[in-house]
């Protein structure tokens, strides 16, 4: 039993196991309700280490035998593990325990998925298949030996043997339990091959379910195309003979970087045009590389700890999203990420949730695999790299990897390699890493004698546990204009280090117009009341183009405040500022479908609650709905020319360019719809041959009300494709009206193919009704009600999904104090439910505090 007794662990107990291990031998003798596992380790007392009694890790393992040095012994099992007497010399510990990967729906150890065996074992889930020290600073090699009838048996590292019924993979990189993997089944393969730059060949391939094949060949090259890119951008060259991808349909998170045997979620890593979309194709090709990348940073150069997380994820993040920037256009990924950042890591680091880059204390880890560890360390990274310069991140980096290859490495070592690499002294920037919430920024100019100033104040609001904060340097890209469009300053990185802090640039005979935080150049939240012509003049003029995008955005927000909170008619002016944007052909078509992009709903939220409204989910609607109406009644005529503009003839590709019109013209058929109730949508519907195309008509469909034919055809089409049908489910309850979502997503959730402990399908319809803001947030609290059913019965299957949706509730104190009743009511329903898993009762503690 997994024992639920919350206990919290913290960063300052850090202590070092008492023993190293010098090698692991495993054989998994696989039996889908009584799997054997027997491991033979060497254990060598740790130097390093205080004395310490021998514990080993261990969560519902069936204990058949235990021995050390070949003497059998008798330890004493706890929920957590096991402890014994030891030698006090070297020894070989020898066990054998029982698992059953049937009965596994936590999707957290070793389990099944559709008659095939795969493992989950980061961050604490090697602890599921045999005792062990399950910490990441405990490194071994690896040598599997694997059982079974099962056409293909894969594990990390290199194959060695094989024989009827058997196969035997060894590991050369030490590595700690985290990355250990294991696969068994009759899985079909895409191979590939891959030439480093040192000349060796190395075997790829990506394996599936039969009939699953003809939905790897981009995967494929999006691999070669990250092993590339590594090499010449990093320096890093893979080092093993073989690197295995495999697609798995049950899956909690995205991938894993397993060593040698990454193991994808299926919607991850299968694509095809007619399947998926052109959004999927990017996403697919971004984890990809993502989980190639942590092979350096990630495996051999890992974590000490589970609160140096963001060592390899920010890290790892950061190189993703470079890589993509590399593929396809730099400046619409910065704008993409941003909007992500504001829409899930702002409201995490502005509400009960929030915690530092690097977390100092936790119940269960898995609860920390956040947009704040994830998303806030990459810009963490980006700062770093900001103020060293390129040539200085090249170098630090260059140092990390030759300093710190084989370790188990902390934040401290990071920033220290920074140090030597740069002379800077990092201590201040290391507050990025501890101190929680996010900064505002607020900033006032001064024009006199040719002299222009520019104040900037920094305050971060409290966070919980963080009452007091200090201030943070932050990198802050500013740009001058002259009043004629001319750039007069081009972008220079100023660095903020105090509370409050000038910065003059002299020989300006006219006041310039100031473009600040260009490329978002450090993650805060900018407070600058400027006039709208100011705003309209920068998105006419501006050459930095998130910036261009940002006076948009802001000229979009205050037209939307004005509207909820005045009941202001929409904001012409910017209408057509914006006009001459999305009109200008010689911009590329993705900017352009950005700028007709509005602010999210979660974004108004924060934005309301900073002004000291609260905010109304209806009136937010309301608004948004408004406004989106003037845009295409104005711009009725320039509409059709617009899509006609964005049509792409050729075959189909997922190419950046080709998206990016994609982009374009089914942001503009979403306005269109408005106007002709859903004509052209379905006339896309029915000509449509690829699945950006298709869905984007069926989701304007479902927004018109005028859905019923395709919304039969596409199921009568796509019924027997899980992933396909993942978009049905999830498309009908994200695009409906908001009275009729939580009444729909209800409706889905009592169909026979509503497989409810399948992660994809059940956030498909949950986390949609959760992204259908004024539907979840329906004032009678039925989206609320339903989703807390479904949790609590999710929680006794699959706590770590669960926790992870229970975060939806995490900016319920913003809201109205009838909502806010509602929500409460439904998180201590969650909490006051008897043997709720560990995760679940960390989340919603944590809300209710
Ligand atoms: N380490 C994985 C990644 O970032 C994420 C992950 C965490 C997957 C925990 C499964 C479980 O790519
Ligand atoms: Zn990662």
């Amino acid at each position: 039993m997994k024992d639920a007794s919350p206990q919290t662990i913290y960063l300052k107990d850090y202590t070092p196991f008492g023993w190293q291990v010098a090698d692991v031998h495993l054989t998994v003798a696989l039996a889908p309700n009584a799997t054997r596992v027997k491991s033979r380790i060497h254990f060598v007392p740790n130097p390093n280490a205080p004395e310490q009694e021998f514990f080993l890790h261990g969560e519902e393992l069936n204990l058949i035998r235990a021995a050390i040095d070949g003497e059998e012994v008798a330890p004493e099992i706890t929920p957590q593990g096991l402890r014994c007497k030891v030698p006090s010399g070297p020894f070989l510990w020898e066990s054998e325990v029982e698992i059953a990967p049937a009965e596994n729906f936590a999707l957290e150890g070793l389990y099944m998925s559709n008659g095939m065996y795969c493992t989950q074992c980061e961050a604490e889930g090697f602890r599921k298949i045999t005792y062990y020290p399950d910490r990441p600073d405990v490194m071994a090699t690896f040598t599997v030996r694997i059982e079974g009838d099962e056409k293909v048996k894969l594990s990390n590292g290199n194959p060695t043997d094989s024989g009827e019924g058997w196969a035997e993979w060894h590991d050369p990189w030490p590595k700690p339990a985290y990355l250990f993997a294991l696969v068994a089944g009759d899985l079909v393969n895409h191979p590939g091959e891959f030439t480093t730059r040192s000349g060796k060949t190395v075997e790829l391939n990506i394996w599936v379910r039969p009939g699953d094949e003809d939905k790897c060949a981009f995967g494929m090259e999006a691999l070669k195309a990250s092993m590339k890119w590594d090499e010449e951008v990093y320096g890093r060259e893979y080092d093993l003979d073989i690197f295995n991808i495999v697609a798995v349909d049950d899956f909690n998170m995205g991938a894993m970087e397993n060593k040698g045997l990454n193991i994808f979620n299926s919607s991850c890593v299968l694509a095809s045009p007619e399947t998926s979309t052109d959004a999927n194709f990017e996403r697919i090709e971004a984890i990809i590389a993502h989980e190639y990348f942590h092979n350096w940073t990630g495996n051999r150069i890992t974590c000490r700890d589970w609160f140096q997380l963001c060592l390899k994820e920010g890290l790892t993040v950061f190189r993703d999203s470079q890589f993509t920037s590399d593929m396809r256009s730099a400046e619409v990924k910065r704008i993409s990420d941003v909007i992500d950042l504001r829409a899930r890591q702002f409201p995490e680091d502005q509400g009960p949730l929030s915690h530092p880059v690097r977390p100092e204390s936790f119940q269960e880890i898995n609860n920390f695999y956040t947009a704040t560890v994830y998303e806030k360390g990459a810009e963490v990274i980006g700062m770093l790299k900001r103020l060293v310069g390129d040539e200085d991140y090249a170098k630090a980096l260059d140092l990390y990897f030759e300093r710190h290859d084989g370790d188990a490495a902390t934040i401290e070592d990071w920033l220290k390699v920074f140090e030597d690499a740069t002379g800077r002294d990092l201590a201040q920037f290391k507050r990025w890493y501890s101190q929680s919430g996010t900064p505002h920024l607020s900033v006032t100019e001064d024009h006199a004698d040719g002299v222009y100033t520019l104040t900037f104040k920094q305050h971060t609001p409290p966070t919980p546990g963080q009452s007091e904060k200090a201030p943070q340097v932050l990198p802050i890209a500013v740009g001058l204009l002259n009043p004629n469009g001319d750039e007069v300053v081009p972008t220079t990185v100023l660095e903020m280090t105090e509370a409050e802090q000038s910065f003059s640039f002299d020989g300006l005979s006219s006041k310039p117009v100031p473009s600040i935080l260009r490329g978002f150049s450090a993650p805060v939240v900018l407070e600058r009341e400027t006039a709208p012509e100011e705003k309209r003049f920068l998105l006419a003029h501006d050459t930095d183009a998130f910036n261009r995008w940002e006076a948009s955005r802001d000229l979009a927000r205050a037209c939307l405040y004005a509207m909820i909170t005045e009941g202001a008619g929409p904001d012409t002016a910017w209408i057509d500022a914006l006009e001459q944007v999305v009109r200008d052909a010689d911009l590329d078509p993705a900017f352009r479908a950005l700028m007709l992009s509005l602010p999210t709903q979660s974004e108004l939220v924060q934005m309301l609650h900073a002004r000291g409204v609260t905010p109304d989910p209806d009136a937010i609607y309301a608004a948004t709905e408004a406004l989106k109406n003037a845009m295409a009644e104005r711009w009725s005529a320039l509409l059709p020319a617009l899509r006609e503009e964005s049509a792409v003839t050729a075959a189909y590709s997922p190419d950046a360019e080709q998206s990016g019109k994609r982009a374009l013209g089914n942001a503009v058929l979403a306005l269109q719809t408005r106007l002709d109730g859903g004509k052209a949508a379905q006339a896309q519907y029915d000509a449509a041959d690829n699945m950006t195309m298709q869905l984007s008509a069926l989701s304007c469909l479902i927004s018109a009300g005028a859905e019923e034919t395709a919304l039969a055809a596409f199921e009568a089409q796509w019924k027997d494709d899980r992933l396909v049908m993942d978009k049905w489910f999830a498309l009908q309850v994200a695009a409906t009206a908001p009275e009729n979502a939580a009444t729909r997503a209800g409706a889905l959730t009592e169909r026979a193919d509503f497989d409810w402990k399948n992660p994809n399908r059940f956030r498909a319809v949950m986390g949609s009704l959760a992204m259908n803001h004024a539907g979840f947030h329906a004032k009678d609290g039925s989206g609320y009600k339903l989703l807390a059913d479904w949790l609590i019965r999710l929680d006794e299957k699959n706590p770590q999904t669960t926790a992870r949706m229970c975060s939806v509730f995490q900016t319920w104190k913003r809201y109205d104090t009838q909502r806010q009743a509602l929500m409460q009511a439904e998180l201590e329903r969650i909490a006051a439910k008897p043997g709720l898993s560990r995760d679940v009762t960390e989340m919603v503690t944590r809300l209710l505090s």
